[in-house]
């Protein structure tokens, strides 16, 4: 069997993110040679159509050792993790998931010589000790959900392979993403994504959180071009080697409800926040990514209303 030179894994690739970043890697590398892995076959057709895919759980290394005998990967993307409203309900199951799924594959990077792995941490990493304004690349973190924890275990970790191993990891922290090809999985900043779908279908969204709760949110495109952009720096360039603040916009449920009625003046939105409140309140408003800017050119494209503008767009147009 002739094996695939150069390939790159994404894990988790029908999640959020990875069925996104996917497609566009497919873009830039060959569909041949991007193989999407989850632990269950893509629902999206173009994901399932166009390159190769494969089940691999990140608790069984297993599953990435037989790959080896088809692809030499160059590049993995390890993006299955459990979010945080999800791990709050399972927070020991969280935590194994996220931090030995981590180590399976930072473990096989270095065995198997990847030249590169992309991980993702999150704004989880901070907590109620940080500065919610303008929240500095380095800063109190003092994250209280299980996700948080992790995120930030994992950024110690990424550097500790760099340092002691050489391994070339990068990472971001990301904020809410928000994207119209796929629904995100049980985050507090969900609720960001849901409007969109709800404002459509039934004019009218019963927030999870209140209405003056701001967050750092980012839309997929630029979330994209991000995680491409510190892929592709020359590695002299990635001085932080934890993960980089990264930034777009950090709006209110009120403010995206008010975005959304300028297209639909009737949507309405109504507020009955839950444990994810708690959640939210813990994390920064926003972001400061001067670090990312100046280190490898990071620049966002989308505001709110461009966002909303796209978002109403796509969707529509899927619906029909
Ligand atoms: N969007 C994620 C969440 O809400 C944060 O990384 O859990």
């Amino acid at each position: 069997m002739t094996k695939t030179k150069n390939a790159i894994l994404v894990i988790g690739a029908c999640g959020q993110l990875g069925s996104e970043l996917t497609l566009e890697l497919r873009k830039i590398y060959g569909d041949d040679h991007v193989v999407a892995a989850d632990i269950q076959y893509p629902k999206q057709a173009e994901l399932r159509e166009s390159g190769p895919f494969e089940i691999v759980d990140v608790l069984t290394p297993q599953h990435l050792t037989d790959l080896t005998s088809r692809y030499k990967f160059k590049q993995i993307y390890h993006l299955a993790a459990i979010l945080s409203a999800t791990g709050e309900k399972n927070p020991k199951f969280a935590w194994r998931l996220n931090m030995d799924g981590l180590f399976n594959v930072l473990d096989f990077a270095l065995e198997h010589k990847v030249e590169k792995v992309y991980w993702p941490s999150s704004i989880a990493v901070f907590g109620p000790g940080t500065p919610r304004q303008n929240t500095p690349q380095d800063t109190i973190m003092d994250p209280n959900t299980v996700y948080g924890i992790s995120k930030q275990a994992g950024e110690r970790w990424c550097e500790y392979y760099f340092q002691k191993y050489g391994l070339d990891v990068r990472s971001l922290r990301y904020p809410g993403l928000i994207g119209y090809k796929a629904l995100p999985g049980g985050g507090t900043t969900d609720y960001a994504v849901d409007i969109y779908h709800q404002a459509l279908a039934k004019g009218t969204y019963k927030c999870f959180l209140s209405e003056h709760t701001r967050l750092p949110m980012m839309y997929m495109p630029d979330a994209l071009k991000a995680t491409l952009d510190l892929m592709h720096a020359p590695a002299e360039l990635v001085k932080v080697r934890s993960s980089y603040n990264l930034a777009a916009m950090s709006f209110t449920p009120q403010e995206i409800a008010t975005s959304i009625q300028r297209h639909y003046p009737d949507f309405s939105i109504t507020y009955e926040p839950d444990a994810r409140q708690q959640i939210a309140d813990s994390w920064p408003q926003s972001i400061n990514d001067s670090a990312a800017r100046q280190d490898w050119g990071w620049k966002p494209t989308y505001d709110l209303d461009a966002m909303t503008d796209d978002m109403l767009l796509h969707l529509k147009r899927i619906n029909n």
